[in-house]
């Protein structure tokens, strides 16, 4: 069966066949440090029955101060599950896994970026109660992206979700024109 545990250091050195793929987002080694260490609770692996680590997720805690009062949201920063263990569900675990956490913690809402071609990862998201929250043009390299969000209990007013009339637009915009 396969277990899910938090993300240790050394499991760096063990990830580069999940890592590979196109839509998983890598960042340097003095980053991935930093939020483990920082966050160690929030970043979680999935490791198969022979021990190979074949999913992980990796988050954070961000706080909002532009607010009146000190909010704080669980950020996504990478999820990715190894090809031959893809639709089993895995992904699914990893994401309530972290959402438990996150939502334990306090945090009004969780949130993370996603390539606009990435239909797979959007289904995913929505699938679990995420929804395009702002279109952000030429957010990576080569695509645009989507800023997805998902209010925890604490939002109990979904003010999370309640961006500006502008971005709503520029969604419906998007949308409905491609
Ligand atoms: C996106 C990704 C993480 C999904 O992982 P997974 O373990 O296969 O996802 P799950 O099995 O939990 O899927 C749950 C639901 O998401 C949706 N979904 C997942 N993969 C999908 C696909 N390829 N096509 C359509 N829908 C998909 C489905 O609704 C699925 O439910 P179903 O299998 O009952 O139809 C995986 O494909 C991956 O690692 N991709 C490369 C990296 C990546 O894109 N990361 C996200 C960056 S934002």
């Amino acid at each position: 069966m396969v277990s899910l545990r938090e993300f240790f250091l050394d499991d760096l050195l063990k990830f580069n066949c999940i890592v590979m793929d196109p839509y998983t987002e890598v960042y340097s080694l003095s980053f991935f440090f930093n939020i483990l260490l920082k966050f160690p609770q929030l970043s979680h692996t999935a490791v198969s029955p022979g021990g190979q680590l074949i999913g992980f997720i990796l988050g954070k805690i961000d706080s909002n101060e532009s607010v009146e009062s000190n909010i704080e949201n669980g950020h996504i920063c990478a999820l990715s599950v190894s090809d031959n263990y893809r639709r089993l569900g895995l992904a699914t675990r990893l994401m309530e896994s972290f959402t438990d956490t996150v939502e334990s913690h306090g945090a009004w809402y969780m949130d993370l970026y996603a390539r606009e071609r990435n239909k797979a990862a959007i289904k995913l998201y929505e699938s679990l109660g995420f929804v395009k929250y702002r279109w952000l043009p030429n957010f990576y390299r080569d695509d645009n992206g989507y800023d997805m969000r998902k209010p925890l209990k604490c939002d109990v007013g979904k003010q999370s979700l309640k961006g500006s009339w502008f971005d709503r637009f520029v969604l419906w915009w998007v949308d409905n024109m491609n």
